[in-house]
């Protein structure tokens, strides 16, 4: 059977708040300290799922069938499962910031609020009817550009903590290595042999 798109956004949101709560208690508890463990198991928790969306046309079209064809059939659910966590991320830097007045920085601001931004378009336009409003050239340079850009601020922070972090940046780098590294030979392939699989996020 078949799960409903909102039963896995629903439990993976649940589970991001749990997880946040639970860092957060385990981190210091109703202070800034605990919040921002809730700030960042969010984060960890957000982004295997990004990774999961945004690789799996890539991986259908390099090994078609089994769960790459499963993964890409679920990508719309995966893709807005991780849009939820992400925002249960923006609501513990809402509590940090906004009850413990954590200093955030102008630039943390304004690339990840432009970032949320596009995840929120992305959420919202992933329907069929959003595809067909849309047309699917508008829609796709939309989902194709947001992508990148979550790409690239979950790159900038975890290459930024390489030095303090290593146990943490060097695997999640690695992931992202790895992502890239898939996407390119898809599209190597997909030159060589034809049109893309369907986009559904
Ligand atoms: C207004 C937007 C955002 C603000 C203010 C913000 C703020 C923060 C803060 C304060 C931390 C904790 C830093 C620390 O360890 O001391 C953090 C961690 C993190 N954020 Fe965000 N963030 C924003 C958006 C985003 C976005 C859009 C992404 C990814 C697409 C992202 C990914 C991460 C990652 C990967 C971490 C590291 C978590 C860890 O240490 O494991 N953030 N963010």
């Amino acid at each position: 059977m078949r799960a409903p798109t909102w039963t896995i956004v629903l439990s993976a949101a649940v589970a991001a708040l749990v997880l946040g709560a639970v860092f957060m208690a385990r981190g210091g508890g109703w202070t800034v300290d605990g919040a921002l463990e809730g700030v960042r198991i969010t984060a960890r928790w957000a982004f295997p799922w990004f990774i999961l969306a945004w690789s799996a046309s890539s991986l259908a079209r390099l090994w078609p069938g089994g769960w790459r064809s499963a993964l890409l059939r679920r990508r719309r659910a995966i893709g807005l499962a991780f849009a939820a966590n992400h925002f249960v991320h923006l609501g513990f830097i809402v509590l940090a910031a906004g009850v413990f007045a954590m200093p955030l920085s102008p630039v943390s601001v304004i690339g990840g609020g432009i970032t949320y931004a596009m995840i929120a378009a992305m959420a919202a336009t992933s329907s069929d009817a959003a595809v067909r409003w849309m047309g699917r050239a508008r829609w796709k340079i939309l989902h194709a550009v947001g992508g990148w850009m979550v790409l690239l601020v979950f790159t900038n922070s975890y290459v930024g903590r390489l030095g303090e972090k290593p146990w943490l940046a060097i695997p999640a780098v690695g992931l992202i290595a790895l992502a890239l590294l898939v996407r390119v030979a898809a599209t190597l392939k997909g030159r060589l042999s034809g049109p893309a699989a369907p986009a559904t996020l």
